[in-house]
């Protein structure tokens, strides 16, 4: 039975989660949703939440408040049922280094109830897919970072969960393994799966999920699809430095008119968030009608800290947890 009815879409419900540890607030009151057959981003900076968001849904911390079902099973009254539907990688993964990795496939195999041959079958599987084929007979502590991720993650897979948390899956990973992560992903869907990624990039999310929920001292601040929130974050940010420091104001004068946005400035370069990549030339042009000669000029990809400064009006980590009122729309998608 689905304890949240005419929603059986919803492979995760979250409803006003409220977490303390010693009288601090991790979770302050979290709604979410994961439709089944779908990725769900939460997406926040450090200490924001998404590991206490997720020990929460993977039966291993008790919320003081709030609700969760996981799969129609509450977290807390029927943990084995969740459990039994989940798989959870991240800090969590229980791979030991001094094993191999077949050797770390084959004992959760056996630990889930897989025959001896059954499990063979099932760890030679993970390996071949996850690219680790090569490497299944040596010790874990031999692999490198990416590989490691990915052993973890086989074994989160081995019981084959309809259901599956990553925590953070890319944190620490140089750029080359984080695609390979990425593409890994993606594979998982093309099984039906459901999984629920934490990110600190934003990046990330955008490649991987179908639907955002922004995290902030455990508070959900703004939710949507990828889209929508680089719309409202701005889809990229424009950023120019004048050779001379003392024309920052006139570039800044330049900057706001074209993007229709405000400028913020660090030392002597001025940025702003732009939604159309056009404003570029117009930009130069502007700058080479003033005489203003640039020793930087570039569209990049907003940061984390920008897209919270877009949604929250302040940077991720400026403002201490428990004060003000949020000052921005909240969004429910
Ligand atoms: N076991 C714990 N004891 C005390 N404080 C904790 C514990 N776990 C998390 N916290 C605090 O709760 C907040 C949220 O932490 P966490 O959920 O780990 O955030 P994130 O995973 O987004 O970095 C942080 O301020 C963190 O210090
Ligand atoms: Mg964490």
């Amino acid at each position: 039975m689905n304890a949240f009815e005419g929603d059986e879409a919803a492979a995760i419900r979250a409803d006003g989660l409220v977490k303390k540890f010693k009288g601090k607030t991790a979770l302050a009151g979290v709604d979410l949703t994961a439709r089944t057959g779908t990725v769900l981003g939460v997406l926040g900076p450090n200490g924001s939440g998404k590991t206490t968001t997720v020990r929460i849904l993977s039966t291993l911390l008790h919320p003081d408040e709030g609700r969760a079902t996981v799969g129609g099973y509450d977290v807390v009254r029927q943990p084995h049922q969740v459990r039994r539907l989940i798989g959870l990688t991240g800090q969590y993964a229980a791979v030991d280094d001094e094993l191999s990795g077949t050797q770390n496939l084959l004992l959760i195999a056996r630990l889930l109830g897989y025959t001896r041959p059954g499990a063979r079958r099932r760890a030679a599987e993970l390996l071949e897919r996850f690219a680790l084929s090569d490497a299944a007979d040596r010790p874990v502590k031999t692999y490198s970072g990416g590989m490691r991720r990915r052993l973890d993650l086989a074994a989160s897979l081995v019981g084959r969960p309809s259901l599956l948390y990553l925590d953070e899956p890319t944190t620490g990973l140089d750029p080359h393994s984080r695609n390979e992560m990425w593409d890994v992903v993606r594979g998982l869907l093309d099984d039906g799966v459901t999984v629920l990624l934490t990110t600190q990039y934003l990046e990330e999310a955008d490649q991987l999920t179908d639907d955002i929920v922004v995290l902030d001292h455990g508070k959900v601040i703004s939710r949507g699809s990828p889209d929508q929130l680089k719309a409202r974050a701005g889809t990229q940010v424009l950023q120019v430095q004048p050779v001379e420091p003392g024309e920052l104001d006139r570039v800044v004068g330049i900057v706001e008119l074209v993007s229709g946005s405000e400028a913020r400035t660090s030392s002597s370069t001025a940025s702003a968030a732009v939604t159309d990549p056009a404003v570029l030339p117009e930009v130069v042009r502007r700058l080479d009608d003033q005489g203003i000669s640039v020793a930087e000029l570039t569209l990049r990809k907003p940061s984390l800290d920008e897209v919270f400064l877009a949604l929250t009006g302040h940077p991720a980590d400026d403002v201490p947890s428990d004060t003000t009122a949020p000052a921005f729309e909240r969004t429910h998608g």
